[in-house]
Formats: structure tokens, C-alpha cells, sequence
């Protein structure tokens, strides 16, 4: 039997083995995908039992998907532009890391509808998924983007990666066509984003990473301010197909059964 698994410290929270397993037992594949909560310590064997075969694939989620890039051999395209890996398998004998999360958002930006050509774009947060998320938006040709981080330093280390990102204060506003939250901001459903809405709207678009729980008060009030909104729920989806499709070389489903198992 196939083994994957995601890794992350927090992981209880994580929906991607309820996809994937969803999946799994859809194409009738003999395979288990489990969840494991790990150290930084820890990184460096469990991505040797990749190469041993004792574990066939491995997503990689926060705070880790920077930090197992010297265990890996090899590094796609997408992930060494954003230094950033959430999938890895075996190719080769060689432990190959890959980015799904630049396609996931791409997607998910597909399936809105929404057109992101010529848009201006503030990004709020400077975690893990937001080189992805850059990496997306110019490939979709976006005008401009900014970023605003409450710590500088780690807009401005991004800045290393995509030398034509703006940078502003964290609550400093600037205009926008389409606002990106990637904070972990909303995560607990009290928390919220000091903005000044009526300063903002209408008719933007709001773009929450967070998909758990659906209604950020982040998408809420732009809502109700006349607002487009789209939650992290469709990208979250897009990234665990593509790493599903790399592992097991199988398209498998996304309909709304699928839909439902993540909101
Ligand atoms: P990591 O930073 O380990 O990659 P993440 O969940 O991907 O973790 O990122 C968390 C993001 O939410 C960061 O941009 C963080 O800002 P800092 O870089 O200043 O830590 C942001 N964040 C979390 N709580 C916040 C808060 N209360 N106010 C402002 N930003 C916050």
C-alpha cells in the first residue's frame, strides 16, 4: 500500500486528507493519505523515507514549506522561483519538491471568473503561500503589486524574489482593484482586519486565502459594502488535484461532493 502524507505544525486542522482520500478511493487506488504534526527537527528523515520508499508523496504545509528545501534533491521550475514547496515525490531516485500552489490559485482565480489582466493588487501578508501567490498574479498579468506586512523585513525579503513588488507600511492602504488577505488573520472567526470599508468599496474584488471559516469577517463587510468575494476554499482544492495528479498520474473528479467535503 502507497503512503502520502501532508506535514505542518499546526496539522489537525488540515482538510487534505479528506480529499485525498476521497480521491484515492474514487480511482480505486490502494493508498492511505494521513496528516502528521512534525518538528523542524524532523524534516530531514522524513524526507529520507521518500527516497527509501517508505513514503511516496509528501505535501508540505505552514511552517514548512521553505525550510525542506535543502533536504530535497531537486527543485521544479515553480518552486525554486518562489523557494517555496508544498508537494514532493520521487523521480529518478532524485527527491523532486514542486509548487501546486501557484496553479491552485490560478485556478481558482479561473473558476471566479474574475480577470486579473491589468489589475492593481494589495496583498496582505508575507507568509508561506504569498511567492506562490505572486508568482500566479504575473503570470496573469496583473499591473502592480503591493504588499503590506505587519513585520517589514518579510515583504521586503520578498522583494529579493520579485524585484517590482511596492511595499507599504502595514495599515497603510493604498488604491486597489483587488484585495489579496493571506494573513492568518480570521483563522479564529473573532479576529478581523482593521479597514476602513467605507474609504474602500464598491466593486472590488476580495480575495481571502482562508477557506475554514468560510466567512472571514474580511469578506463579510466587503460584502456588505458592495463588494465581490471569493474565499481560499477553490484554490485549496485546485493544489491538492494538481499534487494528486503528479502522484498517481490520475485526474480525479472536482464536483460538488468535493466542493462540500471543504466547506
Ligand atoms: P509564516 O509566517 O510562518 O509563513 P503564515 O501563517 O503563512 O506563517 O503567515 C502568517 C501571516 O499573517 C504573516 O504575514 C503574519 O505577519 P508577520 O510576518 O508580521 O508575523 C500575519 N499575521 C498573523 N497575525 C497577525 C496580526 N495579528 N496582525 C498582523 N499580521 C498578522
Amino acid at each position: 500500500m502507497k503512503k502520502y502524507l501532508v506535514i505542518g505544525n499546526p496539522i489537525d486542522h488540515s482538510l487534505s486528507p479528506k480529499l485525498h482520500n476521497y480521491w484515492i478511493k474514487e480511482k480505486n487506488i490502494n493508498a492511505t493519505y494521513d496528516k502528521k504534526k512534525l518538528d523542524e527537527n524532523d524534516l530531514k528523515k522524513i524526507i529520507s523515507d521518500v527516497r527509501e520508499k517508505k513514503i511516496n508523496g509528501i505535501n508540505v504545509t505552514v511552517p514548512f514549506k521553505k525550510l525542506v528545501i535543502p533536504f530535497l534533491d531537486e527543485l521544479s521550475i515553480e518552486a525554486n522561483e518562489t523557494k517555496s514547496v508544498n508537494t514532493i515525490y520521487l523521480n529518478d531516485n532524485k527527491i523532486i519538491g514542486h509548487n501546486t500552489d501557484i496553479a491552485g490559485f490560478e485556478l481558482a482565480i479561473k473558476y471566479s471568473k474574475y480577470d486579473l489582466t491589468n489589475k492593481e493588487i494589495l496583498i496582505l501578508g508575507a507568509g508561506g503561500v504569498v511567492s506562490s501567490i505572486i508568482f500566479s498574479l504575473k503570470k496573469m498579468r496583473v499591473s502592480k503589486i503591493t504588499i503590506s506586512n505587519r513585520t517589514k523585513k518579510k515583504a521586503e525579503d520578498l522583494k529579493n524574489l520579485f524585484k517590482d513588488l511596492n511595499i507599504v507600511d502595514w495599515g497603510n492602504i493604498p488604491n486597489f482593484d483587488v484585495i489579496i488577505n493571506a494573513t492568518s488573520i480570521g483563522l479564529n472567526k473573532a479576529e478581523e482586519i482593521k479597514l476602513d470599508y467605507s474609504k474602500i468599496g464598491p466593486n472590488k474584488l476580495f480575495y481571502d486565502v482562508i477557506y475554514n471559516p468560510t466567512e472571514t469577517n474580511f469578506l463579510k463587510k466587503a460584502k456588505a459594502s458592495g463588494n465581490r468575494t471569493e474565499n481560499g476554499k477553490m484554490m485549496f482544492i485546485y493544489q491538492a488535484h494538481q499534487a494528486f495528479t503528479i502522484w498517481h498520474k490520475l485526474m480525479p473528479k472536482i464536483d460538488d461532493e468535493v466542493i462540500k467535503l471543504v466547506e
